[in-house]
């Protein structure tokens, strides 16, 4: 089968299209024909080596697909085959025709969702919904995303939106992006430095939603109000300095929180169930997909060009 696998950690041509063998699906385990490939962000910083060190030469990236199930390993109900399913694939298996999941990492799609849009959902939805939990957003509070015009920003703004949230502010790169978080819900937009925003922005936020960190988060830190929730979910920005922590201990008598969010620690029936809910209300059009793109597989190197040049909107799909 045709899988796209890192040859060179760095910059997107490092990533090279190979035949693999197909692989077989482990007991409780199923083999997907994919369909629709998500390239999130966390394909591209485990590609720049900024979340882990862990993964070698040759590994074959992707964590999310959308496709159809043809074969079920041992322990798994047969009736599963012919199913249309979205999966989550762990940190790798995903850029390839090909793909297996663990059966309780699989989710059967309503007929209304496309694998494309389920694979810009699955599990993006999942992250900003209990990131939103963690922040405890709700009517009288006030937020700001930072990062939010990817696909975990797209979905937690319409979410806070829907939460009755005072204020959704965002951070973004342009007046255009700006405008397109506008209409999914954000009523404040900043800069990436985290400045504008106009006439009734909030001085300070209850909680800040963080998927870029780097090396401007202490002074995002900077924006909570007194007892203030500091919410990091993704590192799209780099790591943060290493004494990022003194701002929480310089600011002692403001009782600030920082506690960093990772889906995989959500217990798995809870993961599914928001999942669930979250594709029937994209089915019904009550909860927006951005598809920024959809590129055939071998353009993996295109896509992953495209998220380094910050030209995405939302996710690229590949389609094998
Ligand atoms: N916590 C979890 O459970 C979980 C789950 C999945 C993924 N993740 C993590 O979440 C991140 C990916 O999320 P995503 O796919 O939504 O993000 P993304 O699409 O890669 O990036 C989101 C936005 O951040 C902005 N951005 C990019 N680089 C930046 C920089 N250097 N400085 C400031 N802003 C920058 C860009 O928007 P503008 O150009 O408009 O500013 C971009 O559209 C990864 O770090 C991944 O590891 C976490």
């Amino acid at each position: 089968m045709k899988a796209v696998v890192i040859r060179k950690f760095g910059s997107p041509e490092g990533l090279e299209v190979v035949d693999l063998p197909a692989p077989v699906p482990a007991p409780g385990q199923v083999l997907i024909a994919t369909e629709a490939i998500g390239v999130g962000g966390v394909d591209v910083v485990i590609r720049r080596r900024t979340l882990t060190h862990a993964f070698q030469e040759g590994h074959l990236l992707g964590s999310e697909v959308a496709g159809s199930v043809t074969a079920v390993g041992e322990g798994v109900d047969a009736s599963w085959t012919g199913r249309r399913v979205w999966a989550f694939t762990g940190l790798s298996g995903g850029y390839a025709e090909q793909a297996v999941a663990a059966v309780e990492d699989i989710l059967p799609l309503p007929d209304d969702l496309t694998c494309t849009d389920a694979v810009t959902l699955g599990g993006s939805g999942v992250a900003a919904h209990f990131a939103l939990d963690r922040a405890g957003i709700g009517r009288g509070t006030t937020l700001l995303i930072r990062g939010a015009a990817g696909s975990i920003g797209i979905t937690a703004v319409q979410l806070a939106a829907r939460s009755g949230a005072d204020a959704v502010a965002v951070t973004t790169s342009s007046a255009e992006r700006g405008a397109r978080l506008r209409a999914l819900g954000a009523t404040h937009v900043l800069d990436r430095a985290g400045e504008g925003g106009g006439p009734g922005t909030p001085l300070g936020f209850d909680a800040v939603i963080d998927i870029v960190a780097g090396p401007r988060l202490p002074h995002f830190l900077d924006k909570l109000n007194p007892n203030g929730r500091y919410v990091a979910v993704g590192i799209v920005g780099g790591q943060p300095p290493v004494d990022f922590g003194m701002r929480l201990v310089e600011n002692f008598r403001r009782s600030l929180s920082f506690v960093t969010l990772s889906s995989d620690t959500v217990p798995g029936p809870d993961r599914q169930a928001v999942r669930s809910s979250q594709f029937s209300d994209a089915a019904r059009g009550s909860l927006r997909t951005v598809v920024h793109e959809v590129l055939p597989l071998d353009q993996a190197v295109a896509a992953h060009r495209k998220m380094d040049a910050g030209e995405v909107f939302g996710r690229i799909a590949l389609t094998p």
